[in-house]
């Protein structure tokens, strides 16, 4: 509702007042949300050289109305193994249509700023993409495009800043319109955006009780999710607020050893009052809790009342909003919504504190870390750091913010996604996850753990606490029991795996079913064999995964020896099954969270084609194009 609101408002001042006048369009294909940050720091820049600005989501937009826009930025994400964030797929498909033409965008001049991470193989390849095909399409470049790095000292703002500063030269010389006082000056951030963009609206706690306690239960867990996000101004992966149903934990085990350096826990959860429905390789998103020491600690230092009722609304629209959404008291929307000890702030926040500052010395520190000469240090002291916002708020104890600019500003408490490691027919009621508790130590030795694993990992299945969730499809479809497999995945990239053999050793009772073979790998035989005897009992006397019915179960221990030996050696060792499996339709499948594993794994492939067919390797890899085109080949990577 929130973002409804916002964008159609947006439109509106789009539409009407700036008619005539230059304007930027800046469209933005984001997955995580930094694609979003990155699109609004950008238009806040450009109006604070005086160039009105639309900020959109490029699923705003109405892809056939391009020709008519004269100029257009674009910021855009690329996701997984080179693929275009969900908000973007409908507006790609559109532009890849072969009767656009070559003069479709003639006279339409464009930008494009691409988010990325070097330490993929595909980096950056949906701005290339996108680049290259605006360019086809008669469109013509403002600047070169940017390329934002996650691999960079100060990410991906380290490229947006310079990228920055030529875009607006540029667009001051190609109109000097744009900047009527010149490309270089600026209106200070606070003059221009004085007002946050959105209100709250605090309610007399007796009315709120008398009103809408006989109507709405105030405190059903359902609701109050459903309600905080619908008033939240953060984006969601999931559009539906409200949790498909809460599960309850009954199994958490560790699959790892304690003295092992890693910690990988199986967790078990049942739904006792709703019936569910997945399928193997589908996604289940969780909500995780916050430390309450953590809220209570913000809501002190915000001076804030716990207790208060309040609804959270765009700016101006209050009558509105505010008679259709039920209050929320203020402590449970800081605990639904608003991450304040795990994400780390965006640089913007610190911009808005230094106004609020009292401190001459902090309010400078804030200055500068705001400053473009500051960037570098932002960096190391923000991102680096992984500093929280109640850490932040800490280290600046004179800053005194008004909450309409804490809940703009404090990043977005986000679910977690986790493939699903059972199979809904072997387990009804069930769902089984293969979680990696993720932590590490800072460069100024802090100790940091992963928000959502630690918390699940801290759960003790006697307290039979509320686990909000929802069900997504996976981007893995369901392998049909007629068709072979070829399984690689290495640590918890076993997860979808355990449920596609779970599932297929039940359809095997009754029908027969093509050989699956799964290669695994870990770093030690004794500490992180993950599953061990779920996979050694499936390799055995005509199991699923048993070489007597054409498949297999190979694992790498990768440090159990002088030299590491990974899956695509495993691959290699025996390039005859493989080849086998392959020539018989078999679907790959790839999944894990080592960034490199994949390419090195579609070398592999090539390099055992190329040898049981005889072919050169450039024919192989034509081969396995061909299998991702016809949807036989699949990959999966987690960060
Ligand atoms: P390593 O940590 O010893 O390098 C699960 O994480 C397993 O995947 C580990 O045994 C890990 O080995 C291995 N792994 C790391 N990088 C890999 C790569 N590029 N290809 C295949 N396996 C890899």
């Amino acid at each position: 509702e929130f973002c409804a609101a916002m964008s159609s408002a947006v439109r509106r001042t789009s539409d009407t007042a700036m008619e005539d006048k230059l304007k930027l369009v800046i469209l933005y294909g984001s997955q995580t949300g930094n694609a979003l940050d990155a699109a609004e720091r950008l238009g806040r820049e450009a109006e604070r050289r005086g160039c009105p600005v639309t900020v959109l989501s490029v699923d705003e937009f109405d892809a056939s109305s391009l020709p008519n826009e004269k100029t257009l930025v674009f910021v855009v994400s690329t996701t997984g193994q080179g693929d275009t964030p969900d908000s973007m797929k409908v507006f790609w498909r559109f532009l890849l249509q072969r009767n656009l033409g070559q003069h479709w965008l003639d006279g339409v001049h464009y930008a494009v700023f691409g988010l990325g991470d070097s330490g993929y193989q595909k980096y950056n390849l949906v701005a290339k993409k996108l680049d290259k095909r605006l360019a086809d399409l008669g469109a013509v470049a403002i600047v070169e495009r940017g390329l934002g790095d996650d691999q960079h000292p100060s990410g991906y703002e380290g490229a947006l800043d310079p990228w920055m500063s030529s875009l607006w030269k540029m667009l001051y010389l190609k109109n000097p319109k744009f900047f009527p006082k010149g490309p270089d000056f600026v209106v200070p951030e606070m003059k221009l955006m004085d007002q946050p963009k959105i209100q709250i609206t605090y309610h007399d706690v007796e009315k709120v009780h008398t009103q809408f306690s006989t109507t709405t239960d105030l405190k059903s867990n359902e609701m109050q999710i459903e309600r905080a996000r619908s008033m939240s101004p953060g984006k969601f992966s999931h559009d539906k607020n409200r949790p498909d149903c809460f599960l309850k934990m009954i199994r958490n085990d560790p699959l790892t050893r304690a003295d092992s350096g890693k910690d990988v826990r199986h967790f078990e959860f049942e739904v006792l009052s709703s019936v569910i429905e997945y399928e193997v390789g589908d996604v289940l998103e969780v909500l995780p809790g916050q430390s309450p020491v953590a809220v209570d600690a913000f809501i002190q230092r915000c001076n804030l009342n716990p207790n208060s009722y309040i609804t959270v609304h765009p700016r101006g629209t209050q009558n509105h909003i505010v008679n259709s959404n039920v209050p929320i008291q203020l402590k449970t929307f800081v605990e639904l919504t608003m991450d304040v000890a795990s994400a780390s702030p965006r640089r913007y926040l610190f911009e808005v504190m230094s106004f609020f500052a009292s401190a001459q010395h902090e309010k400078e520190r804030l200055q500068y870390f705001a400053s473009p000469e500051g960037r570098d240090d932002l960096y190391q002291y923000n991102q680096k750091e992984r500093r929280t916002v109640l850490e932040v708020l800490e280290d600046f104890p004179s800053v005194q913010m008004p909450f309409e600019w804490l809940v703009q500003l404090v990043p977005t408490l986000k679910t977690r996604a986790f493939s699903i490691s059972s199979s809904h027919s072997a387990h009804p009621n069930q769902v089984h996850l293969t979680v990696n508790v993720v932590s590490w130590t800072t460069p100024f030795k802090r100790k940091r753990t992963g928000l959502c694993s630690a918390w699940l990992a801290g759960l003790d299945p006697q307290q039979r606490v509320n686990i909000p969730v929802w069900f997504r499809k996976g981007s893995l479809p369901v392998p049909p029991p007629s068709l072979p497999l070829i399984l690689i995945g290495p640590g918890t990239g076993c997860a979808p795996f355990r449920g596609f053999v779970e599932e297929r050793a039940l359809q095997s009772i009754s029908d027969s079913t093509a050989p699956v073979l799964f290669f695994f790998g870990c770093r030690n035989e004794d500490n992180d064999f993950l599953y061990r005897d779920f996979w050694l009992s499936h390799s055995q006397n005509g199991g699923v995964l048993s070489e007597d019915k054409g498949g297999g179960f190979y694992v790498a221990f990768s440090r159990d020896q002088p030299q590491k030996v990974y899956v695509q050696h495993k691959m290699q060792e025996h390039s005859k099954r493989v080849w086998n499996l392959l020539s018989n339709g078999a679907t790959v499948y790839v999944a894990g969270s080592s960034t490199k594993m994949p390419s090195d794994v579609f070398t592999s492939f090539e390099e055992i084609i190329s040898k049981e067919c005889e072919v050169p390797q450039e024919a192989a890899m034509r081969w396995l194009r061909t299998l991702e085109k016809a949807g036989a080949l699949y990959c999966l990577v987690f960060k």
